[in-house]
Parts: C-alpha cells; structure tokens; sequence
C-alpha cells in the first residue's frame, strides 16, 4: 500500500505480530484442549488477527461474529453500544473467547461482556491483539493481549482510520496531524 502521508512511525512489525499470534494460539490451544472453544470476533477490526490466529490453532473450534457500532466520535467511545450483527447462534454453554483488536477504554467490551454473560456461557475470556494502558476507564479482565502500545491512535492489521488503512500488514501510529 503506498504511503499517503497518514501512515506514520510502526508500533509492531508484520514479523512480530506473526511471532505473537503464533504464541497466543499455541497459549489458547493449552487452555481450551478438551473443551468446547467458540471465538467470537468483533467486526470488523480483529478479522485479521482472527484469521490468523485460528489458522494456528491445534484444537477444534468454531467461529461467530458480532458488530458493534459505539456512540461517540471517531476516535472516542463512550461505552454506548449499538449492536449492528448479532451472533447466529446461541452460546449457552459454550467456551466462549472474544477476539478483540484492540481495547482503548475498555468500554465497547465492557458492554460486549456483559450482554453475552448474560446469554449464559460455560466461560468468557478475552483475547485482545493490542491494549493500551494508558487509556483504560474500566477494569477488565482481558486474559490474552498480544501487544500493549501506546496512547496513540493505532492503524493497520485490522485497525482503521474512516474505514482504510485495515489491510495493513503492520501496525502504524497514525502521523500527527493526519486526518486520512
Ligand atoms: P474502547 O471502547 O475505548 O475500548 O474502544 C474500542 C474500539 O475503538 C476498538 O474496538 C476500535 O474499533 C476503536 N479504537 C480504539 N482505539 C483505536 C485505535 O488506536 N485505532 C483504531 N481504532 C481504535
Ligand atoms: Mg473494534
């Protein structure tokens, strides 16, 4: 993808993202060995660091998706979610594992968490690629994170600016200044 100006300074290589997704695969794969793992992705972000950490799974598992709109700005949540696509199946029972791109505030998935204990899994984890610290408003318990990065606004690998930048291989501090 050419450089348009917006892409600045990388947060976490393409070689260390398929280094870290590999581990956490290999970490769920431990965990959840003889149960009944069901990953549920947020769209539309962690549909890449899904896909590739599926892939390196060695244990059965099967995959729902959910899209959740949060009411705010562009880069703030306000922990007012919308639910856009709702799982197809029911998750009663199930070992259920949210895959998330990235947790800001926390606020998106502290709604996400609630509404599908609600639904009465056997379990709920979190697996978040990127996490950062530095802005977190609410605790939550996020079981797998692959990086923590600073606060600065992320893109690539599944993160977006107004919808671009996703098919990044990489993970990229947006240039300050840069709108898209
Ligand atoms: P939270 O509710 O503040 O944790 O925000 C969660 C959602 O905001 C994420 O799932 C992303 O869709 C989006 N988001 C938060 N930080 C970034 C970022 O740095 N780049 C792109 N999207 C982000
Ligand atoms: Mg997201």
């Amino acid at each position: 993808m050419s450089d348009d100006g917006a892409i600045g300074e990388v947060l976490v290589t393409a070689e260390d993202l398929q280094r870290r997704v590999a581990e956490l695969a290999a970490e769920v794969s431990r965990d959840y060995v003889d149960k009944d793992l069901l990953l549920i992705g947020v769209l539309k972000g962690a549909v890449f660091f899904l896909a590739d950490l599926m892939r390196h799974l060695a244990i059965p598992v099967e995959v729902d998706f959910m899209a959740v709109a949060s009411y705010g700005s562009a880069t703030r949540s306000s922990g007012v979610v919308r639910i856009l696509k709702d799982l197809d199946a029911a998750i009663e029972g199930r070992d259920v594992l949210i895959v998330e791109d990235i947790v800001d505030s926390g606020l998106t998935l502290q709604y996400l968490m609630r509404n599908l204990a609600g639904r009465n899994p056997a379990s709920l984890e979190v697996c978040a690629l990127l996490i950062k610290p530095e802005r977190r408003k609410v605790d939550l318990q996020t079981r797998y994170v692959g990086f923590e990065i600073p606060d600065r606004f992320a893109i690539g690998y599944g993160l977006d600016l107004a919808e671009r930048y996703r098919n990044l291989p990489y993970v990229a501090a947006l240039r300050p200044g840069s709108t898209g």
